[in-house]
């Protein structure tokens, strides 16, 4: 058996919502798989159910070779589960909040101790063990919570948006947890709403919009299926976007695939080198006043504006990704 998870035509509604849309997928043994989408896109929901926290309205789902339906129980214990809010207890210390967790998963009495000693250790937090969880800063309680949540060393770990709202320090200490988990066998499903995570972390990612999938791959087959070529940039003030737009329709016939503020955006098939250069020429040749123009390979977002159609800001809309990277994605 390769597949960890198998989900065959998931649906779920909530009353006249379809949260999930007929999704199916397998996922593969000790990989990373990113489930990527908007606000409201399905992510959550998906997880919820193989996990069994939701049950499916329709659909098939598998972990391990067990039925989630026919076997909750069981399916619980092969899975540690990390939510989209950190989960611990702000008035327990972090060594309590470790023993509850184990506690929860039923470990034997005599290997709580050690392995509450390891998750301590594995999180860097020995030294505060005994300080209650409320004065942890963020960083430190999602790093209480991941070691939690894989307290019964759980063949199958899902991860929530695991590093939204975290400061870029905290989430790259959080991106190096996810890969040595990987590197123990651990097979893990994460969510994310930033674009360069999924792409740096997942041997494969699903896109997900409506509770559909849009397209599966790993980044790069992904990358590849909007282009094999380069991607224009070209930053000029607003009132040269028509004449440019216009310019590189007529006379080359590329279309601008993605414009906002003082950007536009293009992608050029074939030959990208020389038809850059014949561009470059064209706008001195024209004195269009352009601030740069430059060729680039596709990235994640790429990919992500073309099957969504969604726009990519500056900022996320969740408050607590006030600090969001640019990468972040809203509808
Ligand atoms: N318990 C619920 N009751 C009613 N509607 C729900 C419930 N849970 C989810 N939904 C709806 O289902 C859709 C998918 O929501 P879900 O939380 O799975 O999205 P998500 O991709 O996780 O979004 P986010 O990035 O905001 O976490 C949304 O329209 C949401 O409002
Ligand atoms: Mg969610």
């Amino acid at each position: 058996m390769n597949y960890i998870v198998e989900i065959r035509n998931l649906k779920k509604t909530f009353g006249n919502i379809v949260a999930v849309d007929d999704l199916s997928l397998n996922i593969s043994k000790g990989t990373i798989f990113g489930i990527l989408g908007p606000n409201g896109a399905g992510k959550t929901t998906t997880i919820s159910t193989i996990l069994g926290i939701e049950k499916q309205t329709s659909g098939k789902i598998i972990v391990n070779g067990l039925d989630n339906l026919k076997y909750p129980e069981k399916v619980k214990q092969i899975i540690g589960f990390m939510a989209q809010e950190t989960i611990v207890d702000d008035e327990l210390t972090g060594k309590q909040n470790l023993i509850l967790g184990a506690n929860l998963y039923h470990l034997p009495k005599d290997q709580i101790k050690d392995k509450v000693e390891y998750a301590l250790k594995q999180s860097q937090l020995e030294k505060f063990a005994d300080v209650k969880s409320k004065n942890y800063s963020g960083g430190m309680k999602r790093r209480l919570y991941l070691v939690k949540s894989m307290i019964h060393e759980p063949l199958l770990l899902i991860l929530d948006e695991p590093t939204t709202g975290l400061d870029i320090q905290n989430r790259m200490q959080m991106w190096d947890d996810i890969r040595k988990l990987k590197k123990d066998g651990v097979t893990i499903i994460m969510t994310t709403q930033y674009l360069e995570e999924a792409d740096y972390l997942c041997d494969t990612i699903a896109i997900i919009d409506h509770g559909k999938i849009k397209a599966i791959g790993s980044p790069s087959e992904l990358k590849k299926q909007i282009s094999s070529g380069n991607i224009l940039e070209i930053i000029l003030k607003n009132e040269y976007i028509e004449q440019i737009t216009k310019l590189l329709k007529s006379e080359f016939n590329i279309p601008v695939s993605n414009f906002k503020n003082e950007k536009i955006e293009a992608i050029i098939e074939k030959n990208a080198f020389e038809i850059f250069q014949k561009i470059l020429s064209e706008i001195k040749k024209k004195k269009i006043p352009i601030l740069s123009i430059s060729l680039r390979l596709p990235t994640m977002d790429d990919v992500f504006i073309k099957l969504t159609g969604s726009s990519i800001r500056d900022t996320n809309t969740k408050p607590d990704a006030s600090k969001s990277n640019k990468f972040a994605y809203t509808r």
